[in-house]
């Protein structure tokens, strides 16, 4: 184990899943050869097969281990069936209910459970479910955002009520560099998760459109504009693009299903049309209106100034982090 591994990995780095297909193989693989945790992201939608191909192409790509994010408000038995049969190092899961059962199945398949919370009721549930470590996000986070509080606050809340167990704890929200990365340290976190600085990576399927407005813009807002019928009572945070600031104020029972159709995009194999105000960013194959559909990005947007390659965001985290502690806070 290097500095500051944890869960077998050689460093507490995790890539987020990145839905619906932003963190696909070439991304998670980069992760895994770099030292950290990448996570593929499953289909909305039951598609084992689909999935298996998934991790078998990622395991083209890197000898070492990865994990599977699943969202659980769609479809996910099948999906799940399939992860654990491949037996991939982490199954992380998020929005929904999972039982002591299922953490017990992953464990007997040897793989961890390591779900995304955003309360501190949520990570009470979790530590009951017997997990392996937990992801708390804070209201910083960009994508799909869980609770309300922040991560400053959360995070340490959560450190106490672990204790002694040995159940890292992985901070989310905000993150992007290595000042980030050491105030989570502080906390109490083993490790970080971050989502929006991998999607500005080079091996990201997000569309290049987004990726440069990633770089070049600062201000993000947290709202519930975007796929309301397909994802209710999912508020989520956002770029403040020219098309969300134009759109951020329609009427509560206004949703995608009536907006004209502005894009088509291929998501895990299946050609899908995006309605304006839909909830799904733009992936490398979409076409059409790109600067009208939704863009998740964190708090800390603003701080992300060029594309990397993922090995290159994980190598600078981790000698970026390793110098600060060195130089501010050694010898105190
Ligand atoms: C484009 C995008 C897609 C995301 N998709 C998922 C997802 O499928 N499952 C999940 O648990 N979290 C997802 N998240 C949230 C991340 O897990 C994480 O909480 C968040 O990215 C952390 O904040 P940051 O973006 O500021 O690093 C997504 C985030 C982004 C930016």
């Amino acid at each position: 184990m290097g500095w500051r591994g944890m869960l077998g990995f050689e460093y507490g780095i995790v890539q987020a899943p990145l839905g619906p297909d932003i963190s696909g193989p070439e991304l998670v693989a980069a992760v895994a050869n770099a030292g950290g945790l990448g996570l593929l992201r499953a289909p909305d939608w039951e598609a084992p097969d689909y999935l298996r191909d998934l991790i078998r192409k990622t395991r083209s790509l890197t000898e070492r281990p990865f994990g599977v994010g699943v969202v659980l408000a769609f479809p996910h038995n099948e999906n799940i069936k399939a992860i654990l049969s491949e037996k991939v190092a982490v199954l992380q899961v998020s929005w929904g209910e999972y039982s002591e059962e299922l953490v017990l199945e992953a464990h007997s398949a040897g793989v961890k459970v390591v779900p995304q919370v955003g309360s501190f009721d949520e990570a009470r549930k979790a530590v009951n479910a017997g997990v392996d470590a937990i992801i708390v996000q804070g209201r910083e986070a960009g994508g799909h955002v869980i609770g309300q509080d922040g991560l400053i606050s959360l995070l340490p809340m959560v450190v106490d009520l672990i204790g002694d167990r040995d159940i890292p704890i992985i901070a989310a929200g905000g993150i992007v560099d290595a000042r980030g990365y050491v105030a989570a340290l502080s906390l109490g976190a083993q490790g970080i998760c971050l989502g929006t600085r991998f999607v500005a990576s080079e091996e990201s399927y997000a569309h290049p459109e987004y990726k440069r407005k990633l770089v070049e813009m600062d201000k993000t807002e947290y709202t519930d504009v975007f796929g309301r019928a397909r994802w209710p009572g999912a508020p989520h945070r956002v770029l403040q693009t020219p098309f969300f600031s134009n759109w951020k104020n329609i009427p509560a029972h206004e949703n995608e299903v009536n907006q004209p159709i502005i894009g088509r995009s291929t998501i895990h194999g299946i050609e899908k049309k995006i309605h304006r105000l839909a909830g799904t960013v733009p992936n490398v194959t979409t076409t059409g209106d790109i600067d009208s559909m939704v863009m998740f990005a964190g708090e800390g947007v603003g701080l992300i100034r060029e594309i990397l390659p993922a090995g290159e965001v994980v190598k600078q985290l981790v000698e970026g982090a390793q110098l600060l502690v060195h130089t501010k806070f050694s010898g105190l």
